[in-house]
Formats: structure tokens, C-alpha cells, sequence
């Protein structure tokens, strides 16, 4: 996984941007564009918005995790949501919101996160996360998935922790309380599943073991 972080404050706040991680143009450009504006330098002033509420709700929309923000005089770290929330996306990466945390291919922690967003099409140069690559590889994959692929239970939250396990030349395990959400407004509570992150599914978003046929190799 790569990073490049540029950072801007007012202030009460240092906002970071991750511009390894960002793949997307709408949320923060759309939401703030007092704020965020790709066509000035550098194109994140957090000076224009006094309200630094409205800057925060903004970044807190951002569904790679690429905008983060803390307050430089007190401890108060983003709160993770009360649902964990995973969204395919239309032949592009699949989103998790949530209370993340991450673990690499031999069980070590390496992030813990609200946002990310994760490749699907097996293509990114920075796995497990998503760069864009889905477009030059015209992936394609739709929103809706077969829940009879899920282990379904009647569960009373989708919140608390979230672990996703990275499987070494394969899927990522997805462990906890969560919704699915696909296309149509499609939405399962689920606690356990193998999604694909090599592209060659025939189930996607989940696992069939294509990744052996295709001799997907990855170990981040
Ligand atoms: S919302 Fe996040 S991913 Fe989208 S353009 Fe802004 S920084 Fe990039
Ligand atoms: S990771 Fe793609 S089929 Fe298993």
C-alpha cells in the first residue's frame, strides 16, 4: 500500500489528503467548493469555511478515506459510524465504511479506518486498496450478488469492530456485523464472507476460487 499525504490547516484543523487513495471526483469538490477546487493551488483551503463543522461533515463523505482530519488542539479522532456498511460499486471498487480494521496477509494489523475503498478488478498497483485501474482494465461487474451465497442471520446491528483479513493470492475476509448494499437498494445484514479481489469471479462480489485459475498473485 502506498501513501503520499499533503496536509492544510486553519486554525482548528489539519485536513490530509492521501493522493495515492483518492480515485474519485465528486464528495469534497461537490460537497465544499469554497474548500475543494481542483482548479486552484493548493486545492484544498480549509480558510474559506469558518465553519469547520461543514469541513468535517464534508470529509466524512469521502468514500476512500483520502481526506482525513483532526483538531490540532484537542484529541478527537474521527468516531466510526454505528453501522459497518459495505457498497458495491458499478464495474469499480468495492466501499467499506465502518468500523474497520485491517489485516495483512500474515494476521498483522495495519490500519484501522472509517473509509476505504477496495479493488475488485485485481489490477491496482496499490492492493488492497483501489487506484482507479478498474477504467484501464474496463472491468465489469454489476451491484446486485446472489444472498444465497450468504450466511444470513437475524442480526439486531450491523455495528462494532469490522476485521478484513487479506488473503495471500486470493480474496479478503470481511468478519463482524455489516449491511451488503447493492444495486436496487439490494441490502443483507451478513457476519462472514470471502468478497473477490482478483477480478475473476464468476459470484462477484464473492469468492469462487477463479483466483487459483487465473493464478492471481498478490501477498501485501
Ligand atoms: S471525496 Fe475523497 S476520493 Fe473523492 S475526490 Fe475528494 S478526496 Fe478524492
Ligand atoms: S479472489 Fe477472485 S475468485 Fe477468489
Amino acid at each position: 500500500m502506498h501513501s503520499k499525504k499533503f496536509s492544510y490547516e486553519n486554525q482548528e484543523l489539519e485536513i490530509t489528503w492521501d493522493m495515492k487513495r483518492c480515485i474519485h471526483a465528486k464528495e469534497c469538490v461537490h460537497g465544499l467548493p469554497n474548500v475543494f477546487d481542483i482548479k486552484r493551488k493548493p486545492w484544498i483551503d480549509p480558510d474559506n469555511e469558518s465553519d469547520s463543522e461543514k469541513i468535517i461533515e464534508t470529509i466524512e463523505k469521502c468514500p476512500t478515506g483520502a481526506l482525513q482530519y483532526h483538531f490540532k488542539n484537542k484529541d478527537n479522532p474521527e468516531t466510526p459510524p454505528s453501522s459497518n456498511k459495505l457498497i458495491i460499486d458499478e464495474d469499480g471498487p468495492l466501499y467499506v465504511h465502518g468500523n474497520i480494521v485491517l489485516q495483512d496477509t500474515n494476521g498483522n494489523e495495519v490500519l484501522k479506518e472509517t473509509r476505504l475503498a477496495f479493488c475488485r478488478c485485481g489490477k491496482s498497483s496499490n492492493k488492497p486498496l483501489c487506484d482507479n485501474s478498474h477504467i484501464g482494465a474496463e472491468f465489469k461487474s454489476g451491484t446486485s450478488y446472489n444472498p444465497e451465497r450468504l450466511e444470513l442471520e437475524p442480526q439486531e446491528n450491523v455495528g462494532g469492530e469490522l476485521l478484513i483479513k487479506l488473503v495471500e493470492n486470493a480474496a479478503f475476509v470481511v468478519e463482524g456485523n455489516y449491511e451488503l448494499i447493492g444495486g436496487d437498494q439490494q441490502t443483507k445484514t451478513c457476519k462472514r464472507m470471502s468478497f473477490c479481489r482478483c477480478g475473476a469471479s464468476e459470484n462477484k462480489p464473492f469468492c469462487d476460487g477463479s483466483h487459483r485459475q487465473i493464478e492471481f498473485k498478490t501477498n501485501e
